[in-house]
C-alpha cells in the first residue's frame, strides 16, 4: 500500500526525521486555517495524490497568506494529476531550500536484499536521473541482517558525494529513514527532495512510503492508513472477509483454490472465450485452503455482485480440503445466498474424495449449477453461459 505523502510525513515524525509542519485540508477554508496554524507565514500548498510530478503538473504552489493558501487550495483542490483527482491538500511550512538531494531504501527483490539509493542531484525525477546522469546516483545494497547503522550510513553518504560539512547530519537522517523503513515494515522509503535549507538545517520536503501490507497483523495502526475512496467496493467487500480478490473485467466471475490454480483457470477461461463472443475472466478469487461453506459464500456474494458477471466457474482441487467439503460449501453458500444467487455456476472438482463431492452436488441438483467433468470443459462451459446471457 502507497501512502499518501502527509501520512508519509507523519511517520518520518513519529520516528524523529526531520520534517516541516503540515496540515491536511479539504476545502479553502480549511486550507486558510491550516495556514493560520503554521503561523501564518509563507507555505506550500501540496496536492495529495498517490503520483509522482505532482510540481510539475501544478499541484505544488507557494502562498504567502493564508488568504493566497486558501486561493491556491481551490486552484488545487478537483485537479487532475494524471489521472488522480485531488481530493486533499496538504499546507506545509515553506522551506528556503539551499539544495535539493535524493534518498531512498527499497526492497530490491532481483537480488534478495535491500537498496539504498542517493544523489546530491535531487528534485529532479529519479527515473530520469537514473538513466541521463547514472553515475550521479549512489547504490549501496543493504544486509537485512545488518541495517543502515552509521558505517552504511557513513558508507551511503560518501558514495553520493555529499560535502563534508553536512555528511553527519545526512548520515543521521538516513538511519532515521532506516528506523521508518524497517519498523513500519515498509518496502519502499523514498525522500525527494531531501534538502539542506539556508539555515543548514537536512529536512525531508517530500515522502513516498509503501507499507507491506502483508504486515499489516504487526502494525494495529496501519488499517486507517488505506484510502477507502479508491477502493473498489466489491475489493474492499472482498478485503473485509479475507478473499483474495482482485476484479478484472470480462464477464465470467473464477473461484479456485491456491493461485496458481486461479491464475491458470483464468488462462483457460479467456482462451475459451475467444470461441464464444470474447467473454473474459471477471476476477481473479482465491478461496485458500479451507474452502468452508462461509468462505465460499462470501466468495460468491463478492462475485455475484458484480454487474458485469454473467456466470462463474468454481474451479477447485481438492487436496487438504477435500471435495465433498467444497460440495457442501457449494450448496450451503447457494442455500446461504438464497435468490441473490441468480446467475449460472458451473462447477469442476478433482482431486481428494471427488466421486464424493460430485455426487453431493447431482443430489442437490440446485437449478443453477452445472457439472464439468474438466477444466477445460468447465471453462468453455461458463464461457457459454456467460456469452448466452450477455
Ligand atoms: N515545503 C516546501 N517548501 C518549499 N518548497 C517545497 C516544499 N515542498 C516542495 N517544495 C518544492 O516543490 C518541488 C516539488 O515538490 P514535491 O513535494 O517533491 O512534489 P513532487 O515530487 O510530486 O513533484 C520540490 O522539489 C521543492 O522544490
Ligand atoms: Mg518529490
Amino acid at each position: 500500500m502507497d501512502l499518501f505523502e502527509y501520512q508519509a510525513r507523519d511517520i518520518f515524525e513519529k520516528h524523529g526525521v526531520p520534517v516541516l509542519g503540515g496540515v491536511v485540508a479539504t476545502t479553502p477554508e480549511e486550507a486558510r486555517e491550516g495556514a493560520e496554524k503554521l503561523g501564518g507565514g509563507t507555505v506550500v500548498v501540496k496536492a495529495q495524490v498517490k503520483v509522482g510530478g505532482r510540481g510539475k503538473a501544478g499541484g505544488v504552489k507557494l502562498a504567502h497568506s493564508p488568504e493566497e493558501a486558501a486561493e491556491k487550495a481551490s486552484e488545487i483542490l478537483g485537479m487532475d494529476i494524471k489521472g488522480h483527482t485531488v481530493h486533499r491538500v496538504m499546507i506545509a511550512e515553506g522551506a528556503k531550500i539551499a539544495e535539493e538531494f535524493y534518498f531512498s531504501v527499497l526492497l530490491d527483490r532481483s537480488n534478495r536484499t535491500y537498496l539504498a539509493m542517493a544523489s546530491v542531484e535531487g528534485g529532479m525525477e529519479i527515473e530520469v536521473l537514473a538513466v541521463e546522469r547514472p553515475e550521479a546516483l549512489a547504490k549501496v545494497p543493504v544486509d537485512p541482517t545488518v541495517g543502515i547503522d552509521q558505517a552504511k550510513a557513513d558508507e551511503i553518504v560518501a558514495a553520493a558525494g555529499f560535502a563534508d560539512d553536512i555528511k553527519a547530519q545526512v548520515a543521521d537522517v538516513i538511519q532515521k529513514l532506516w528506523t521508518v523503513y524497517k519498523e513500519e515494515d515498509a518496502t519502499l522509503v523514498e525522500v525527494n527532495p531531501l534538502v539542506r535549507t539556508e539555515d543548514g538545517s537536512i529536512v525531508a520536503l517530500d515522502g513516498k512510503v509503501t507499507i507491506d501490507e502483508n504486515a499489516g497483523f504487526r502494525h494495529a495502526d496501519h488499517a486507517e492508513l488505506e484510502d477507502k475512496d479508491a477502493a473498489d467496493p466489491l475489493e474492499a467487500k472482498a478485503k473485509e472477509n479475507d478473499l483474495n480478490y482482485v476484479k478484472l473485467d470480462g464477464q465470467v466471475g473464477i473461484i479456485g483454490n491456491g493461485a496458481g490454480l486461479v491464475m491458470s483457470t483464468l488462462d483457460v477461461v479467456a482462451y475459451a472465450g475467444e470461441q464464444h463472443g470474447g467473454v473474459k475472466p471477471a476476477n481473479f478469487l482465491d478461496i485458500g485452503g479451507g474452502a468452508s461453506a462461509a468462505v465460499m459464500a462470501a466468495g460468491l456474494d463478492v462475485i455475484l455482485n458484480d454487474e458485469q458477471v454473467k456466470s462463474v466457474f468454481v474451479n477447485v482441487f481438492g487436496g487438504i480440503t477435500a471435495c465433498d467439503e467444497v460440495a457442501n460449501g457449494i450448496v450451503q453458500a447457494l442455500a446461504i445466498l438464497g435468490d441473490e444467487a441468480n446467475k449460472p455456476l458451473v462447477v469442476r472438482l478433482d482431486g481428494n474424495n471427488v466421486e464424493e463431492g460430485r455426487a453431493i452436488l447431482a443430489q442437490a441438483n440446485h437449478p443453477l449449477v452445472t457439472l464439468a467433468e474438466t477444466m477445460d470443459g468447465g471453462a468453455s462451459k461458463a464461457a457459454e453461459l456467460a456469452n448466452a446471457a450477455s
